[in-house]
């Protein structure tokens, strides 16, 4: 009976809520397929800090490193700790701790969920976002400078304005080469194994970020030539995003820096239905443990009701599944989702309905159960 060590950290908000969930389902369909899971739960976040002064212990890297998968709710609440200092105390810290540098975002929308276009039809949109999650602008690098500082000394006279203002500040984006070549083999392979239209799209803008942008350019075409089955093509990432919108069902594989995929996955959550419907994971080259965490964050105007959708955070527990080699069992979590979303029986309110989030998670811990007893 293989045995999973699995750390949940709740965190803040609705991140508890949603997990509680995960890990009810978790343990339903571990049981009918007949594999263990020890799941350690950690109470890092917001209100940790509190308490502590810090987000997470010191040795929290460490003690995560003995887990096979990481599964992460969300942090943040910005009325108690600056969100700086949330985000980068928790998600970043174990994003770069662990060097998990593909964050990837499918967006496949589910039949029976909001759907916010004309066209296309929901079921033609069927992509992946790879995102890069180790270095470009959230790399921290950078600083807050009264004007007359030395180390500005000669950014204040590129401009008047920076000479007219009080303060600058530098944020600075890295962009390595190793960096960028191995989420951009991370794409291509995914594309092949994909088998959809076999296609990997660069978001990039070289034309105004003339350093990162063009060693991310270079790259890519020095990747794209590895892999002569997979159709290559760039987009400049503004008009990337109104396609986004207006065509996505020519998307296949969407390869983008850090800031950009940001950015760009919160938009593609909209035409899942919402933030409520967007699974993640952060994965590793494997020597270290990923982290598997919805898109959302801890949504405080929501928080404490029990009314969050918990379907982000149950399609993410199915890509932990998948990633640990339990296949069968993602396949029915997935499906499980699949099929209460599409019965609309059982409706969050942000699909419209007035289920609690534990209705929903317990609908999908019943039809997981009985999908995996099939086989
Ligand atoms: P958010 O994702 O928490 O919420 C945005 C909107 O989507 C809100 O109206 C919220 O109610 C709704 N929403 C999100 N998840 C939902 C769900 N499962 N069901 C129903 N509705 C849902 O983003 P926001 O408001 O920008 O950030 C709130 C806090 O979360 C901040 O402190 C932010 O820094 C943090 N955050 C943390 C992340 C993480 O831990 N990975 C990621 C994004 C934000
Ligand atoms: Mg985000």
């Amino acid at each position: 009976m293989a045995r999973y060590r699995i750390a949940a950290i709740g965190g803040d908000g609705i991140g508890p809520e949603v997990v509680g969930e995960a890990l009810r389902v978790l343990d339903v369909v571990a049981d009918v397929l007949g594999f263990g899971c020890g799941v350690e739960r950690f109470p890092w976040g917001c209100g940790y800090y509190e308490s502590h002064g810090h987000m997470m212990p010191g040795d929290a890297i460490e003690l995560l490193s003995r887990f096979d998968a990481i599964y992460l709710g969300a942090v943040g609440m910005p009325s108690v700790v600056p969100e700086e200092v949330a985000l980068r105390g928790v998600v970043l810290a174990i994003r770069f701790g662990f060097d998990q540098f593909a964050n990837v975002r499918p967006v496949k929308p589910l039949a029976g969920a909001p759907y916010p276009l004309a066209r296309p039809d929901a079921s033609e949109i069927d992509f992946v976002v790879v995102r890069e999650a180790t270095e470009g602008m959230y790399l921290g690098l950078g600083g807050r400078y009264p004007a007359d500082a030395p180390e500005v000394a000669e950014i204040a006279g590129l401009r008047a304005v920076f000479g007219r203002s009080r303060e600058l500040a530098v944020q600075t984006g890295v962009y390595s080469e190793a960096g960028c070549r191995r989420i951009m083999e991370r794409a291509f392979r995914l594309a092949e194994e994909r088998g959809r239209l076999g296609q990997v799209t660069s978001a990039t803008k070289a034309n105004a970020m003339g350093h990162g942008m063009t060693l991310w350019n270079d790259v890519f075409d020095e990747v794209a030539r590895g892999h002569r089955d997979v159709k290559a093509e760039w987009q400049n990432v503004d008009a990337l995003a109104m396609r986004f919108v207006a065509r996505p069902e020519t998307l296949d594989v969407v390869v983008a820096p850090n800031l950009f995929g940001d950015i760009l996955t919160d938009l593609s959550a909209s035409l899942l239905g919402g933030l409520g419907f967007a699974p993640s994971a952060n994965l590793t080259d494997g020597h270290w443990p990923s982290m598997f965490e919805p898109c959302h964050g801890s949504a405080p105007d929501i928080a404490g009701q029990g009314i969050a959708n918990p379907t982000a955070a149950l399609l993410t527990l199915a890509m932990m599944l998948e990633d640990l080699g339990e296949e069968a069992a993602a396949r029915a979590v997935e499906a499980g989702v699949r099929k209460v979303v599409a019965e609309g029986r059982v409706r969050t309110p942000d699909m419209g309905g007035a289920a609690s989030t534990a209705e929903m998670g317990e609908a999908v811990a019943e039809a997981a159960a009985g999908l995996a007893a099939q086989g």
